[in-house]
């Protein structure tokens, strides 16, 4: 792990308001754990990286998640997990 740019920035939102909408679930923590890394860190293969924004202008539509450019809204675990899932095998 390391802090080298990746092929996919995952965003997500450090504000308690989204990143703990879902069930009281921690959305950061989820997104960590599909991805195999921590916070600010970059995969081993230098595919995914992922950043904790204070806001991303998303707020009433959390837990919500940006790849690069991309915004996702209204997430579940779930969804985000079909999200990231469908990024590893492309
Ligand atoms: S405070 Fe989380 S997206 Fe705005």
């Amino acid at each position: 792990m390391n802090q080298m740019p990746a092929k996919y920035i995952i965003r997500l939102c450090s504000t308690p308001a989204c990143h703990k909408t879902y069930r009281g679930e921690d959305f950061i923590r989820i997104v960590a754990e599909e991805l195999g890394i921590k916070p600010r860190e970059t995969s081993a293969d230098g595919r995914f990286r992922l950043e904790i924004a204070d806001c991303m202008g998303m707020c009433f539509h959390a837990p919500s998640m940006m790849v690069n450019e991309e915004r996702y809204q209204d997430l579940t675990a779930d969804k985000a997990r079909q999200v990231l899932r469908q990024l590893k095998s492309a």
